[in-house]
């Protein structure tokens, strides 16, 4: 017997409409009406909102991270882990435009001196710009090479690189010339970023241990790692042992 009024079937504010027409067998199709559409604009608008809030999330922590608090405690741990004092020579390798070697060059005050090398001659000028505009003339650019620091021998007390490892192609060499600047005694402060392998979010990085072979091969001696310097990076300490008489 042939059924031929629809029968609808609702589950909530979906409603399914079946019949009996074809060959008996039910074809259900579903009825999208106003409620299924204001279903899928509460999703839509949630899906953007989770976005917003998630993005909003990671800007915020990057700028705590970059140019925040957090950078300014970055710069105090770096100073406390460096053992620097007024009136040391302290070098920045890769100082980018210079945020983290002003930093510094306040910390070792007016008798001390503060490289800060570079490879790019624009980023160069930005250092200058920056020290000149904070009234800093402790601050020395220097512009590095592919394979050298560009510092003299035996100029540093202390010497840093903060996410600047990972960029170097001709590591070996520019790891000879840091052994050559730094005075013996002193120290050498690696800070890099963990590989995509083990934070999936960041896009380049290198493993602490090519780092660490890498100088150790230079001569630097390791004196401590710290695995979680940030959410990001880890902190190889190096130090370049006194010469025995
Ligand atoms: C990711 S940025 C880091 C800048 C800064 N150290 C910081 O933490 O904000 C890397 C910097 O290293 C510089 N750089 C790359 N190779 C270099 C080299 N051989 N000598 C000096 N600087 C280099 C780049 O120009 C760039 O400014």
């Amino acid at each position: 017997m042939v059924n031929a009024a629809p029968l609808i079937v609702s589950h909530g504010r979906v409603r399914a409409v079946a019949d009996t027409r074809r060959g008996g067998s039910y074809r259900c199709r579903l009825v999208p009406g106003v409620p299924v559409k204001r279903y899928v604009w509460r999703i839509l608008v949630a899906a953007v909102v989770v976005l917003v809030l998630v993005a909003a999330a990671g800007a915020g922590v990057a700028w705590w991270f970059n140019r925040g608090p957090g950078f300014e405690r970055e710069c105090d741990r770096l100073a406390a882990l460096a053992a620097t004092r007024p009136g040391m020579v302290v070098a920045d390798i890769g100082a980018g435009s210079g945020r983290m070697a002003a930093s510094m060059a306040f910390r070792i005050g007016p008798s001390g001196r503060l490289f800060a090398t570079e490879i790019n001659e624009v980023l160069l000028q930005s250092i200058r710009e920056r020290a000149a505009g904070q009234g800093l003339s402790n601050v020395t650019p220097i512009l590095a090479g592919e394979s050298t620091t560009g510092l003299a021998a035996d100029c540093c007390d202390v010497i840093y690189m903060r996410r600047v490892y990972h960029h170097l192609t001709d590591a070996r060499a520019v790891a000879t010339s840091l052994y050559s600047s730094l005075r013996p005694g002193g120290r050498l402060v690696v800070i890099d970023m963990w590989t995509p392998d083990r934070l999936p979010f960041v896009r380049h990085g290198i493993p602490a241990e090519t780092v660490r072979s890498g100088l150790e091969r230079a001569g630097f001696q390791l004196e401590r790692q710290i695995d979680r310097w940030s959410p990001i990076d880890y902190c190889l300490v190096f130090r370049k042992l006194v010469r025995e008489a």
